[in-house]
């Protein structure tokens, strides 16, 4: 294993996008980001320099940073912000992880522009467990605003309003030759004919589940969040945002350039066809395929079964509101929640600093385990149920805990899938479906054989999904719905995971360059 040693400088890049020059918030001036290549079992020093006018940290997206819980980067959860003109240097080991992930700032809507790749490659004479890949290409699919991101989410909290969207979807940072002005900069993809193609293929858009697939061509999923799974093969695939996938491609056509697409919202006539943005039974059918490649290790008897709750809402305007503050529908200011909490990061310690120094006022350790009520989370609920409670509540786990949790899509306001990311695990997806989760039938339904392993589990519309792990990483971990704008309305918990005995068990000390508030 090695020792990788890199500098992000965090800076303000002029970028040519749809016609126009606007200053972008990149990473050593590119967009995407530079890819980290690595081994597992590698060690990355990744210095952080913020030369921008905003707070900005790093989180490097499904490495499970055990015991390095500083270097996770969500800010105000296990760091406070690098402040303009600030560095810090991240380090942590790959311990296990294999196949693609990626990294992007966690601060406020910064993530827009500022991401990029991790390949983790098998260990030094170890191999893939598929045929070695001729060529391969990692495929970023990201959102592009004629608009600093920052400026875009600032006014949806100001008013209360839903954010604009996005006004184009890239690949590797590049609308595309459909979009004006952008024909020169379509990204192209080498695919070498008669061989196999890896593509590592990362969903980082803001707020989109997207399908990707490539015309005439089909897929072998081999797979997904640093994973590997049994191959299975497929002419599109699905990721939620924070979702990667991994597949091989054969150049078995003619050689020509075929349109790779990730749209969501249908097909143009010379793309290849996509399913429609809510054809569900796609989406199912795809998540339904992924099969753990190596043994699964799920925990069979659980210490811990929680139910969250996972869903928008609409705040009231409060009385001392002037309306222009209230933009929601009907004079509402929109929220989300788990288990009807809205999640609040606090503004002057970590809350991983406030639990190793035992500062007391940041956080408390009442999240609830249940919803607080039960209802019939298909659509029908009563307008009470709209008004989430803002909080920074925890939840408290013993270290070693086996812990089960039913994420369940409340569809209040709209039903939607939403991609829950957990920092510090992965987990087992162990079951998913619709309607209402019934712990009497909906139990027979638990994979403990081969389910894969992921980072983030799409919980389906109008649904639920089932996870699994084991809490043997000690920290403070945070878990949301990777739409950003859902992150942004609160829809987040963190668990706090204690010690356990002895220094493998133990969180280790915090750097000396870490920022505090
Ligand atoms: Cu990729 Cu907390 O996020």
């Amino acid at each position: 294993p090695q020792v990788q040693r890199h500098q992000f400088v965090i800076q303000e890049t002029p970028v040519k996008r749809l016609c126009k020059t606007q200053n972008s918030i990149t990473v050593n001036g590119m967009l995407p980001g530079p890819t980290l290549e690595v081994r597992n079992g590698d060690t990355l020093e990744i210095e952080v320099v913020n030369k921008v006018r905003y707070n900005a940290t790093i989180h490097w997206h499904g490495v499970r940073q055990i015991r390095t819980g500083w270097a996770d980067g969500p800010e105000f959860v296990t760091q406070c912000p690098i402040r303009p003109g600030g560095s810090y240097t991240y380090r942590f080991t790959i311990q296990g992880q294999e196949g693609t992930l990626w990294w992007h700032a966690h601060s406020s809507w910064l993530r827009a522009t500022v991401y990029g790749v991790i390949i983790i490659r098998p260990r030094e004479g170890e191999a893939y467990p598929f045929p070695k890949p001729k060529l391969e290409t990692a495929i970023v699919l990201g959102e592009w605003w004629n608009a600093n991101p920052i400026d875009v989410v600032r006014e949806a909290t100001r008013t209360g309003a839903a954010p604009n969207n996005s006004d184009a979807y890239t690949i590797n940072g590049q609308p595309g030759d459909l979009y004006k002005c952008s024909s020169q900069d379509t990204t192209i993809v080498p695919i070498d004919a008669g061989e196999t193609n890896l593509l590592r293929v990362v969903n980082a858009a803001m707020n989109q589940p997207l399908f990707f697939t490539v015309a005439n061509h089909k897929f072998t999923v081999v797979g997904a969040d640093a994973s590997y799974v049994k191959p299975f093969t497929t002419s599109v695939i699905m990721l939620g945002p924070g979702q990667t996938t991994d597949v091989l491609v054969k150049g078995d056509q003619p050689p020509a350039r075929y349109y790779m697409a990730a749209r969501i919202n249908g097909p143009k006539p010379i793309m290849p066809p996509l399913p429609a943005y809510n054809d569900t039974n796609t989406v199912t059918a795809f998540s339904q395929s992924f099969r753990s490649l190596r043994k699964a290790e799920v925990p069979t008897d659980i210490d811990e079964n929680l139910f969250i709750t996972v869903g928008l809402g609409l705040n009231n305007c409060p009385p001392n509101f002037p309306s222009s503050r209230c933009q929601g529908p009907n004079g509402t200011r929109f929220t989300a929640s788990m288990n009807n909490v809205s999640f609040m990061l606090p503004q002057n310690f970590s809350l991983l600093q406030a639990h190793q120094q035992g500062i007391p006022g940041v956080f408390t350790t009442d999240f609830p385990g249940t919803p607080p009520v039960q209802f019939d989370y298909t659509g029908n609920v009563s307008q009470t149920l709209y008004q989430p409670v803002p909080g920074t509540k925890l939840y408290k786990l013993k270290y070693g805990s086996r812990v089960q949790i039913v994420l369940q899509d409340t569809s209040i306001v709209t039903p939607e899938n939403h991609p829950i990311h957990l920092h510090g695990y992965d987990f087992y997806i162990i079951a998913e479906g619709f309607g209402n989760f019934d712990p009497k039938t909906d139990t027979s339904k638990f994979n403990l054989e081969d389910p894969s392993l992921r980072n983030t589990a799409a919980v389906p519309v109008n649904g639920w999904a089932v996870i699994r792990f084991v809490a043997d990483n000690p920290g403070v971990w945070i878990m949301h719905c990777h739409l950003d704008v859902h992150i942004t309305w609160g829809l987040a918990m963190a668990f706090l995971v204690e010690n356990g005995v002895g220094e493998l068990q133990t969180l280790q000390a915090p750097p000396s360059d870490l920022p505090i508030c």
